[in-house]
């Protein structure tokens, strides 16, 4: 982990970034894993020093018990991020993120309150509000985003735009397991079995013509569907397997 630097508050972590020619910059929950690899690699490549943040977001989960019972592997992570070639991690502490106390939120009317927004209300507030706040401090040339949560992504791109802030916002395609699973920090609460099954997922979304029969085909494998819809040539699912919630997205018509 040679020469990872790591910055605790928003203080050292504006005197870091603000040193820097281009900055890359990876916001992650941590339990990082060959997804987040790949967006700190490309951070890597495309910038002089790539900042990864490490911040479980209390804001955002809808369900305390999922907070409660979000992995922390922060050894792992901070090999992982070193490994892909970034400089410093950002983990800051709760008090120092939301001096508010979350009084002040970031809101959008619209795509937030369908899919993933309608299964888990103000989600997406806490998500936009998190994530304005770490553009804000850090300040990065580009930004780093999976396809795999692609609700997220968008949003984050429209808010970007909205809010007129000098980031860019790159777009990563979505990393699998060989099974086709979509790699998530959630796997790693499945069991082995879990894990083999929860790739039904993929390939039913490519199998199946209709969303309808998505839906039928997995809960005859025993998920609990949130959601399987067909929006602007993309298909999204969300279901639960063994508890654990699980989501996906592909683009229909090819590729
Ligand atoms: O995708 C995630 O891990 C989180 O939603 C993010 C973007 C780091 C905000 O907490």
């Amino acid at each position: 982990m040679n020469n990872l630097v790591i910055l605790k508050t928003i203080a050292e972590a504006q005197t870091f970034c603000r040193a820097q020619k281009s900055l890359g910059f990876v916001p992650t929950m941590g339990v990082l894993h060959n997804g987040h690899k790949t967006l700190v690699e490309r951070s890597a490549k495309e910038n002089s020093a790539t900042v990864v943040s490490l911040f479980v977001n209390p804001t955002q989960f809808n369900d305390k018990s999922d907070f409660e019972k979000y992995p922390k592997t922060w050894d792992a992570d901070l090999a992982l991020v070193a490994e892909a070639g970034a400089q410093a991690v950002f983990s800051p502490n709760f008090a120092d993120i939301y001096p508010d106390d979350y009084k002040f939120k970031l809101t959008e009317s619209e795509f937030s309150k369908i899919l993933c927004g309608a299964h888990r209300p103000g989600h997406f507030d806490g998500v936009l509000t998190i994530v304005l706040k770490l553009l804000n401090i850090i300040s990065p040339t580009k930004a780093y985003f999976g396809e795999k949560d692609f609700q997220q992504l968008r949003l984050i791109e429209m808010m970007v735009e909205a809010f007129f802030l000098p980031t860019q916002i790159v777009r990563c395609p979505t990393i699998r397991e060989q099974s086709g699973l979509a790699m998530s920090s959630r796997n790693t609460r499945l069991s082995l079995d879990g894990k083999k099954k929860a790739a039904l997922i993929y390939e039913s979304m490519n199998k199946f013509e209709t969303p309808h029969d998505v839906k039928t085909y997995l809960s005859k494998n025993g998920f609990e569907i949130d959601y399987v819809e067909d929006i602007d040539n993309r298909r999204f699912a969300a279901a639960f397997l063994e508890g654990v919630r699980l989501i996906d997205n592909i683009k229909l018509g090819g590729s």
